[in-house]
């Protein structure tokens, strides 16, 4: 059983609007739903859960009902303080038994069906994924005094995205150890496997960069303007032979090799 949770149990902050962000409406439907619409037109998702945050259900429960996503919703939860309660409560929400659970941002409007794929394909052999792209900007660790500490090798970074899937029992063992630390601070799922499973390989997915995070008032633009390119327009980078077959598609921009 292949379990999507998608998390939406955050406020938005940083963009700073009376509604979560999620409830923004980009290119006709809200960010949520375009989410939703992603892992419901799956095949591999057999069962979806939404944690929304309090107080916004019903805008929730809208959607689902007025799209028609309620074949494969099963449940429509509060989220938690902290995107890794709201995470627990999905994982308590499961029960006990294996499958697969695929958390996904509900503020990434984008994510590309070969992600959500690549993510289930990847649980047959390892019980953790992370989905990762490339970062063109170089990567600089600063310390408080805002002066740098480290420039590490840029080869060797990713930008992390979501989704993120892990074999149920490990993602919970993980979870498991974390509420008993109380230290703990994370702001994704594969953290907590890192540091409270270390011997557990987690294995990258290649992302997107179309799979955006909706974080500050400019990205609800970007997302907008996104939603206009079809794959076919997409820039294209590759072989001399990849940009020739490419072009000879139809309106594609090509960029360095
Ligand atoms: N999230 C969640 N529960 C929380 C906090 C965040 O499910 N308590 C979700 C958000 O809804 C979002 C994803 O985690 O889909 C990524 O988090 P982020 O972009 O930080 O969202 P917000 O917390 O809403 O944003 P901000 O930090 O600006 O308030």
């Amino acid at each position: 059983r292949n379990v999507a949770v998608l998390l939406a149990g955050g406020v938005g902050a940083r963009i700073g609007l009376d509604i979560p962000k999620q409830l923004i409406k980009v290119a006709g439907k809200t960010i949520l739903e375009h989410a939703l619409i992603a892992l419901h037109s799956h095949p591999a998702v057999d069962e979806i859960k939404i944690m929304m945050a309090p107080g916004h259900l019903d805008a929730v429960r809208a959607i689902v009902r007025d799209g028609g996503y309620d074949d494969k919703v099963t449940e429509i939860l509060e989220g938690g303080e902290t995107r890794n309660d709201t995470t627990l409560r999905a994982l308590d929400s499961l029960g006990e038994g294996e499958c697969h659970v695929l958390f996904h941002d509900a503020v990434r409007p984008l994510v590309t069906p070969r992600i959500i794929q690549e993510c289930f394909d990847a649980l047959e052999q390892y019980a953790a994924v992370d989905v990762a792209i490339p970062s063109a900007d170089t990567i600089i660790e600063v310390g408080e005094d805002d002066t740098i500490r480290e420039i590490p090798p840029r080869a060797a970074l990713r930008r992390g995205q979501t989704p993120q899937a892990f074999r149920a029992s490990v993602i919970r063992a993980a979870y498991a150890k974390a509420v008993r630390d109380p230290h703990f601070v994370a702001t994704d799922d594969c953290t907590v496997v890192l540091r409270y499973l270390p011997e557990e390989p987690i294995v990258v997915v290649r992302g997107d960069e179309r799979n955006m995070k909706v974080t500050e008032p400019i990205d609800v633009y970007l997302a907008d303007k996104l939603f206009q390119l079809t794959s076919t327009d997409l820039p294209v980078r590759g072989s001399e032979e990849e940009r020739r077959a490419a072009l000879a598609g139809k309106s594609v921009v090509v960029f360095g090799g």
